[in-house]
């Protein structure tokens, strides 16, 4: 996604600006062309031979450079997108305030490519109400930010403002580089992971579904634009900071947190991996070993097939099979019992870890779609949006 890309990366002068050498060996490795302006500030922190030396391409720091062409003019025009990482609060303001005092800010005015910043500074900084005015009136503007996750900071605080891991930025450029914010105003509930099934206070019956189909999803309709709700039952992967996230630990307990709230949402993709079957009479106690013995189990009721059911007319819901044989007539079957919009065949027989191979159906559509999750998943909400 990111191949033959033209990427304008601007570094202020904050602690996290060694982050950045990271994101740019990153892009420059996924086939990207990554040039780089550096602020005075940031050649503080890092050297600009770091960053020539890791991307191949100028590294600009000095507005007036007699070998060059205007500049701010020529980059500015280059770019595919410029991404401000770290931005500071300084970067922030001087965009918001229409300042061209340097050859960052003078490019930032000059640029008609989309402008990503990633903002990393002090927590009291963040939440100061100038800097929060200035990130609402650029937003307004139609520039983008990816906020700032809590923890510890350089300045020995703690709270929000830490840069975030480059892999959420690169999710970012990637989704603002191919589409378009589509699922603006629209809010998107999204299950994920694979529920436990408690039999005894240590041992339950689970899936391996790790979860990532259903994280990518929320990742790619958050970074188009949509309000998302994560509801995840167990999974080992980092939930997105930037996401509101609950926890449903078994099939019941997704049940009722799904169908308490599907009411609010414009779509819904029912993702996780519910148990088919729960213990008839889990034990309170450890259950000790002795002869073999027989665990009988009972069905869970069907969330998604009580949401088909149920489903406002403005609603799209969107069911996933786990299928490994007749993929394509397994998926129509459960698309129309469960009366949902869409569904999306996984063929588990050829589905890795990061990689998946699948069918999404309507009831008068189909498309195969594979590759990385992250890129099907837009491929997925393509479909949904646009046949
Ligand atoms: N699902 C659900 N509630 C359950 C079980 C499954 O909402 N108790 C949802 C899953 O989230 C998924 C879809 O139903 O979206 C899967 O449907 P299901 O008929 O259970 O398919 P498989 O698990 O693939 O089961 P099988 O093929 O054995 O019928």
């Amino acid at each position: 996604m990111l191949k033959d890309k033209k990427i304008l990366l601007g570094i202020t002068g904050g602690i996290a600006a060694y982050k950045a050498v990271e994101l740019a060996s990153r892009l420059t490795s996924a086939g990207a062309a990554v040039k780089t302006i550096m602020t005075a500030h940031a050649c503080e922190f890092i050297r600009p031979l770091t960053l020539k030396s890791i991307t191949h391409q100028p590294v600009i720091t000095a507005y007036f450079d007699q070998n060059a062409d205007i500049e701010h003019i020529s980059l500015a025009d280059w770019a595919d997108i410029l991404v401000v990482a770290p931005a500071t609060a300084n970067i922030i303001g001087k965009t918001a305030g229409g300042i061209a005092d340097d050859l960052l800010s003078t490019t930032l005015l000059a640029v008609k490519a989309p402008v990503l910043f990633v903002p990393s500074m002090n927590v009291h900084m963040y939440d100061n109400p100038l800097v929060k005015r200035n990130i609402e009136i650029l937003s307004s503007l139609g520039y983008q930010f990816l906020e700032p996750t809590t923890g510890s900071l350089a300045c020995g605080y703690q709270g929000k403002g830490r840069y975030p891991e480059n892999q959420e930025i690169i999710f970012n450029l990637q989704t603002l580089l191919h589409y378009k914010k589509d699922l603006r105003d629209k809010k998107v509930l999204i299950t994920a992971g694979a529920t436990r099934e408690n039999i005894d206070p240590m041992r339950f019956i689970t899936n391996n579904s790790s979860g990532l189909m259903g994280l990518s999803l929320a990742r790619a309709a958050y970074f188009r634009g949509a309000e998302v709700s994560l509801i995840t039952a167990h999974t080992s992967l980092l939930i997105p900071y930037y996401l509101k996230n609950v926890t449903a630990n078994s099939a019941e307990d997704m049940y009722h947190a799904v169908t308490d709230i599907a009411d609010h949402f414009d779509l819904i993709f029912m993702t996780a991996a519910v148990s088919d079957y729960t213990p008839a009479q889990p034990s309170a106690q450890k259950i000790k070993k002795g002869q073999d013995m027989d665990l009988k189990l009972k069905r869970t009721r069907d969330i998604l097939e009580n949401l088909g059911n149920n489903k406002p007319t403005r609603q799209t819901l969107v069911g996933f099979a786990a299928e490994s044989e007749n993929i394509v007539a397994n998926a129509r079957e459960k698309l129309t019992r469960k009366k949902l919009d869409f569904i999306v065949a996984n063929d588990i027989s050829v589905s890795g870890k990061n990689d998946t191979t699948v069918n999404v159906l309507s009831s008068n559509n189909q498309k195969q779609m594979n590759g990385d999750k992250f890129l099907v998943a837009h491929q997925i909400l393509d479909f949904i949006l646009y046949g």
